[in-house]
């Protein structure tokens, strides 16, 4: 059985990715939409609650679009604040996202945790990108957001980097396409490097970790594989498919 939560709108809401900074509609009808995928996600147990600082998230946008440089880019606003807000949630000492391009989805998770939309302390946050002169653009841009540095980016291989990754992981955020013909298929792969990493749920205060897939909506057809390991409760304990934009996003507790 496949948990899903669908806006209304989802297929209409549409952006163009050379300007990711136009607004789509008001400010209130993007918390609303968000806010009802946070409670689906509180209600599946994902989440222990679904509240974070409204503004904060803005001030985590605007130093994104002053700061970065983004040749394109098919995260949704929406999405952009269902990141932030669920990193916001979580607040995951250790996160990594895989596969982040320019770092506009790596700092929608990140921005939680550094920058002028930070709500909590992280110890180590990275992003890892194969090609490195993405990697070199997106540390770059996320170098004008967080000088401490416990945000970064790296220019590797993601299954390897999650394989030798020395700690635990609380949130790995997967949005690599593949390269040498491995496609979509490598969301597994990056997920079976970092399994044994990512702790499962203990009790009050302890949620576990969790998984955020990118293109769950379309992709859904190459991410088969993907899809129907993490909605096997024998491997993890929920997940949803978050249907807010045309991209999606699968949530998955580890
Ligand atoms: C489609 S882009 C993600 C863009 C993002 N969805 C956005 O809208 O900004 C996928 C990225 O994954 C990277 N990639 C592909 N295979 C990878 C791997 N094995 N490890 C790390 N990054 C990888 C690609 O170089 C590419 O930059």
């Amino acid at each position: 059985m496949v948990f899903e939560h669908r806006a209304a709108d989802w297929d209409s809401y549409r952006m163009d990715v050379h300007a990711p900074h136009r607004e789509l509609e008001s400010v209130a009808r993007e918390i609303e939409v968000v806010e009802a995928a946070l409670a689906a996600l509180h209600r599946a147990g994902i989440l222990p609650h679904t509240n974070y600082d409204h503004e904060k998230m803005l001030a985590h946008r605007r130093a994104v679009r002053e700061l970065f440089e983004i040749p394109w880019t098919a995260i949704t606003p929406r999405m952009q604040r269902l990141l932030y807000a669920i990193n916001a949630i979580i607040q995951p000492p250790v996160m990594i996202a895989a596969g982040v391009f320019c770092g506009n989805t790596f700092i929608s998770n990140a921005g939680a945790a550094v920058g002028p939309g930070a709500c909590y302390q992280a110890r180590d946050l990275v992003g890892v990108e194969i090609d490195p002169e993405k990697a070199a653009l997106a540390e770059a841009n996320v170098r004008k957001i967080d000088p401490t540095g416990v945000a970064r980016v790296v220019a590797a291989d993601a299954v390897d980097f999650a394989a030798g990754y020395p700690g635990q992981v609380g949130l790995l955020y997967l949005d690599a396409d593949g390269d040498r013909g491995r496609g979509k298929a490598i969301y597994l792969e990056i997920l079976e490097a970092c399994y044994d990493k990512m702790p499962r749920a203990g009790g009050p205060g302890e949620p576990g970790a969790v998984v955020l897939a990118h293109n769950s909506v379309n992709c859904a057809e190459r991410l088969g594989t993907y899809l129907e390991f993490v909605r096997d409760q024998a491997h993890c304990r929920a997940s949803v498919n978050v249907v807010i934009d045309g991209e999606g996003l699968e949530v998955t507790a580890r």
